[in-house]
């Protein structure tokens, strides 16, 4: 038995030489939104959902990125309204929201 019954881990990362990072889009405010949509709805704690921060999870090309386990399903998104989606359909009712899955090609 989990902790959690998902947990969900943003990359923030910031790169100062230039190269691809997730903080160039905007990744911190994704992950606020989420926190607080999760909270919103009374998923958040023991048994329910965690956000939590990470650093570079080394899949940058596709930034911004989150996984979530346990399923290990990694995201990108363009904007809130995604991350609603991902919320609503994945973090509470269980279903990943397939349209928003990173292929699996996708690295560094
Ligand atoms: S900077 Fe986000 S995965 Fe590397």
């Amino acid at each position: 038995m989990s902790y959690y019954q998902r947990h969900v881990f943003f990359c923030l990362n910031q790169r100062a030489n230039g190269e691809a990072s997730c903080a160039d889009h905007d990744a911190q405010g994704a992950f606020d939104h989420c926190k607080s949509r999760v909270k919103q709805l009374g998923l958040a704690g023991k048994d329910g959902v965690r956000v939590n921060k990470a650093g570079c999870l080394d899949r940058c090309a596709g930034g911004p990125v989150a996984v979530v386990y346990p399923e290990a399903v990694w995201y990108s998104w363009v904007d809130q309204s995604d991350i609603d989606e991902i919320v609503e359909s994945h973090l509470r009712d269980g279903k990943v929201v397939e349209r928003l899955v990173l292929p699996e090609s996708v690295g560094r």
